[in-house]
C-alpha cells in the first residue's frame, strides 16, 4: 500500500510557498513596529503545561492532544497551542524582571487530534502574540490594533470583530451555578459531551453545536448579567478604545472560546470563507494564567491566528499568488567542454546574487531550451566552442526573443544587462 501523510497533515509545496513568506514577512513587519518580538519554543512540552495552561475542561485537552511516554515515561505533548508554553517560558525565564510590557510574537506548527474537515486539520499554523504585564484594556485595543493593521495591509476586507467579556473567575463562578440550576432538570437531554461539562464547565455548553443542546441553552441565563462591575468597566473601556481607533466590531455574548483560561475581554474574527470553521483569529485576556501555572500574579492577553484560514481567506478574496522568484538566467551548451564552462560561469553568477541555472541532466540543445521556457527565465546563454573561444555571446531575452550581445564572463555585463 501506498505511504501516505497521516491524515489531517498537508504537503505545503514550492508553489505554495512564496504566498506563506509574504504572510509570515508582512506580519512581522507589522509585529516590529508594534515592538513585539519573536519568540520560537519547544514542538513538545510537559503534558503537565498544557493540561494545567489549557485547562482540563476544555476539549483540547479532553480529546484532542498528541500525548506519548518518552523513553523514560515522562508524558509529553505535542503543543496543540502556543500561549501554554509561552507562559511556561515566561515563568522559566523570569520575563517577569523584563521591561513591561513583556510583547512576544510566534509563529508555530501545532497538533490537535480533531475531526478533518475543510479549515480543520491535525496538524496546522498559528500566528500569535502574547502581552504580558498590563491589565489594562488599552493593552486588548493595541493587540486588537495590531490585527487590525495587519489584516489591511493584507488588503483583507469583510471580516468581523466579535468581542466578549467573561468576566472575572469569581463572576464566573456564580454565573457557572445559575447555569447548573437551569440545565438541571434537562441534563438528560444533553449529548455526552454537554454531560462531562455540566461538570466541569457548564459555560462550554453554550458553544455546543449539537441541536437538542442548543434547543435547551436557549432560554438559558446569560454570564452578561453576572459581570462584576470593574469587569463591565473593563469591557465600556475596550469599546471606547477601539472606538477611538475606528475599528469595528460586534458585541457577540456568545463567544466563550474552547480554551479555560481566559477572564474578561474575549474576541475573534470571524469570516464566511472558511468552511465550518468561520475563526480566523481567536484571543483574549488570561490574567490568572500566570500564577495559576506557577508563577507571579502578572496578568496577559494574546490571540493567536489559523494561518491556513487566513491563507483561504486571502485566496477567496482574490489576494493570493505572489510570484516565486524566477532563475534571471539559464545557460545551455553544445558539448561537455562548453558544459564545464557553464557550471563554473553559473557559480559567478551565484555568487553575485543573479539566480542562475544550468542544463544538469545532459539533455539535447532543443530539449534545453525547452526546459529553460519553462523556468520562465530572463535570459538564455548557448555556449558552444565560438563562444568559449571568443568570451562573446549573443544572449536571448526569452519575453521578446531580442538578441543582445554580451561578453559572458563578465559578471558586470550581466549586472547591467540585469539592471536593465
Ligand atoms: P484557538 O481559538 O484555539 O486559540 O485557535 C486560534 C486559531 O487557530 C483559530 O481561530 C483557528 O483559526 C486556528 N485553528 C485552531 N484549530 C485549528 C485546526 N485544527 N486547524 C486549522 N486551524 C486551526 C488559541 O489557540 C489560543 N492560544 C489563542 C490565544 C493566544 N489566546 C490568547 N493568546
Amino acid at each position: 500500500m501506498a505511504i501516505t501523510a497521516p491524515r489531517g497533515t498537508r504537503d505545503i509545496l514550492p508553489e505554495e510557498i512564496p504566498n506563506w513568506r509574504y504572510l509570515e514577512q508582512v506580519f512581522e513587519e507589522v509585529c516590529h513596529l508594534f515592538d513585539f518580538h519573536e519568540i520560537r519554543l519547544p514542538t513538545f512540552e510537559a503534558t503537565e503545561v498544557f493540561a494545567r495552561g489549557v485547562g482540563d475542561s476544555s476539549d483540547i485537552v479532553r480529546k484532542e492532544m498528541y500525548t506519548f511516554l518518552d523513553k523514560s515515561d515522562r508524558s509529553m505533548t505535542l503543543r496543540p497551542e502556543g500561549t501554554a508554553g509561552v507562559v511556561r517560558s515566561f515563568i522559566e525565564q523570569g520575563m517577569s524582571s523584563w521591561r513591561f510590557p513583556v510583547r512576544l510574537f510566534y509563529n508555530l506548527n501545532l497538533f490537535r487530534y480533531e475531526r478533518v474537515a475543510k479549515g480543520r486539520y491535525r496538524e496546522f499554523h498559528q500566528f500569535g502574540v502574547e502581552a504580558f504585564g498590563s491589565t489594562s484594556p488599552k493593552m486588548d485595543v493595541e493587540i486588537i490594533s495590531l490585527l487590525d493593521i495587519f489584516f489591511k495591509k493584507l488588503g483583507l476586507k469583510s471580516m468581523s470583530l466579535h468581542i466578549n467579556s467573561l468576566g472575572t473567575p469569581a463572576c464566573r463562578a456564580l454565573y457557572n451555578k445559575a447555569l447548573q440550576s437551569y440545565l438541571k432538570p434537562s441534563l438528560d437531554h444533553l449529548c455526552g459531551d454537554c454531560r462531562v461539562r455540566f461538570e466541569k464547565n457548564p459555560m462550554r455548553i453554550l458553544d455546543c453545536k449539537v441541536a437538542s443542546c442548543r434547543h435547551i441553552i436557549e432560554g438559558a441565563p446569560r454570564l452578561v448579567d453576572y459581570l462584576d462591575e470593574e469587569s463591565k468597566e473593563h469591557f465600556e473601556l475596550l469599546k471606547q478604545g477601539l472606538d477611538d481607533l475606528g475599528i469595528e466590531y460586534v458585541v457577540d455574548l456568545d463567544i466563550v472560546r474552547g480554551l479555560d483560561y481566559y477572564s474578561r475581554t474575549v474576541f475573534e474574527f470571524v469570516s464566511e470563507n472558511v468552511g465550518t470553521q468561520g475563526t480566523i483569529c481567536g484571543g483574549g485576556r488570561y490574567d490568572s494564567l500566570i500564577a495559576e501555572m506557577g508563577g507571579p500574579e502578572i496578568p496577559g492577553v494574546g490571540f493567536a491566528i489559523g494561518v491556513e484560514r487566513l491563507l483561504m481567506e486571502m485566496q477567496a478574496q482574490g489576494l493570493a499568488a505572489k510570484e516565486m522568484v524566477k532563475p534571471a538566467v539559464f545557460v545551455a551548451y553544445l558539448d561537455q567542454e562548453a558544459g564545464r564552462a557553464a557550471v563554473k560561469l553559473v557559480k559567478e553568477l551565484r555568487l553575485a546574487g543573479i539566480a542562475a541555472q544550468t542544463e544538469l541532466c545532459d539533455r539535447t540543445l532543443k530539449a534545453q531550451m525547452k526546459f529553460a521556457n519553462k523556468l520562465d527565465a530572463r535570459y538564455v546563454l548557448v555556449l558552444g566552442e565560438t563562444e568559449l573561444q571568443s568570451g562573446k555571446a549573443q544572449v536571448r531575452r526569452m519575453c521578446d526573443g531580442e538578441q543582445v550581445d554580451l561578453s559572458w564572463q563578465s559578471i558586470e555585463s550581466w549586472q547591467n544587462l540585469l539592471d536593465k
